[in-house]
């Protein structure tokens, strides 16, 4: 099956570093490609050949909710999807299993795609508690032909510590055991892991933080998914 590389540009690159950004990318066939900018950046990348997804929704239409955006407002400029449960905005900004169920069903409503992001932290797998959390976050997400999970260990986020190619693939089993969609593996993948990780069978792709940024590095990972399509 075809891989999907998603990058997440967390909060880098405004609308001018966004469009210099696509100028220095080309992709391979052969492998989906998402890019998921700021907010600010969205309708600057939207005009470009990829898909765009938001970092976060929220489940109303309109109303009194400051800081935040609609799913309905994200279609009204051509956005194609949106994350919902990314570990930052759950551990920062206190997003919990209820809120990434709402903000991922009315985005799914309005139409747009999903990735849904779960993911253990260091102190839950040390006391043996992946499966538990991997469980409880996955009961709530969905069911969608244009949802995707992400599998992005909290402990491996930023920190140049990826799961080994085996903790990848048993989590991914898990979570393929209770919710047929394609997985995504997150948390310091490069252009020189990506094929290990991606090569594991219940691996279906990538999302990818710090090095989505530089064009020919995210441009490398793509690479390396196509060659394994
Ligand atoms: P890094 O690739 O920088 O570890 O970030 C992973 C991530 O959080 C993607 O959403």
């Amino acid at each position: 099956m075809t891989k999907l590389i998603a990058g997440n540009w967390k909060m880098f690159k405004g609308p001018a570093e966004t469009l210099a950004f696509f100028d220095g990318f080309e992709a391979p066939d052969g492998v989906d490609v998402v890019l998921c900018p700021p907010f600010v950046s969205l309708e600057a990348a939207v005009g470009e050949e990829w898909p765009i997804y938001a970092q976060s929704v929220h489940w109303a239409a309109d109303g009194a909710f400051t800081g935040e955006i609609s799913a309905q407002m994200l279609v009204e400029i051509g956005v194609a999807g949106a994350l919902v449960g990314h570990s930052e905005r759950r551990q920062l900004f206190g997003e919990t299993d209820d809120t990434v169920r709402r903000r991922a069903e009315a985005a799914l409503e309005a139409g747009l795609g999903v990735i849904a992001c779960v993911g253990e932290t260091e102190t839950e797998r040390e006391a043996g508690e992946t499966e538990a959390v991997l469980r409880r976050q996955v009961a709530v997400i969905p069911k969608h032909e244009r949802l995707v999970i992400a599998y992005e260990p909290v402990w491996a986020i930023g920190t140049g510590k990826t799961a080994t190619p085996q903790m990848a693939q048993d989590a991914h089993a898990l979570i393929k055991s209770l919710h047929e969609t394609r997985v995504l593996y997150g948390g310091s993948v490069k252009p020189d892991n990506a094929a290990e990780l991606l090569s594991q069978p219940a691996v279906d792709g990538a999302l990818v933080g710090g090095a989505s940024l530089d064009p020919d590095s995210f441009a490398a990972i793509c690479r390396a998914a196509a060659s394994l399509s």
